[in-house]
């Protein structure tokens, strides 16, 4: 199967995962470029779309799209991806490296939301969605610690145990096809 790993960041964790997923799966990879990248203008969705991609997505048999998720939405980078590309992915999986826990995936700013939205723009390419909380990193007693949270990205340091255990089980997932749910991750 031929795959990419297409990736916006701001920060660099979704980067890191990004190119984590790209070197487990041996597929390809490209960054998201905003024309616009100005991160208070995103947060006021104001957006100019991104600059066109080296590759045709049409291309490839999955699409993987990496990126953060901001004060609950669907990003504008992300959202601008999957609208101007929806005709040409065949299937899509979204993951992110976000601050929302498991627990409060389905608050307000949780990633269940986005994760409705990312279906409802792509209906039946959407196999699924993929949460890996940048608090799976962090002591149990400072995972729901927004300061804490916020001041921390992935890096070879923290990219083990329970966040590491998470990401095999993902790669050991796409690599046999199953779309089965478990934690962090919601099946469509
Ligand atoms: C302004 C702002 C708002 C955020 N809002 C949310 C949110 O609503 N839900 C969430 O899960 N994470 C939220 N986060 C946390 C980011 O998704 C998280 O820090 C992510 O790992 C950043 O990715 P990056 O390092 O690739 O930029 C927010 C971060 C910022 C800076």
């Amino acid at each position: 199967m031929k795959r990419i790993v297409v990736y916006y960041f701001r920060k660099g964790s979704n980067r890191y995962l990004a190119r984590k997923i790209a070197e487990h799966l041996s597929c390809d990879i490209a960054e998201l470029k905003p024309r616009l990248n100005v991160f208070p203008l995103f947060l006021l969705n104001i957006h100019m779309g991104n600059r066109a991609l080296s590759v045709d997505l049409s291309e490839y048999d999955q699409v993987i799209l990496c990126g953060p998720i901001w004060i609950g939405r669907l990003i504008p980078p992300l959202r601008s991806f999957l609208t101007s590309h929806k005709d040409r992915i065949k299937k899509l999986i979204f993951v992110t490296c976000c601050g929302s826990t498991d627990a409060g995936q389905n608050d307000k700013f949780g990633y269940a939301t986005v994760f409705g939205k990312v279906r409802n723009l792509m209906a039946d390419k959407c196999q699924y969605c993929r949460a890996f909380p940048i608090g799976m990193v962090l002591p149990e007693e400072r995972r729901e610690d927004p300061e804490a949270f916020m001041n921390t990205h992935l890096n070879d340091q923290n990219f083990q145990g329970i966040i590491r255990e998470r990401f095999d089980q993902f790669i050991l997932e796409i690599s046999q096809g199953d779309s089965s749910p478990s934690p962090g991750k919601s099946a469509v």
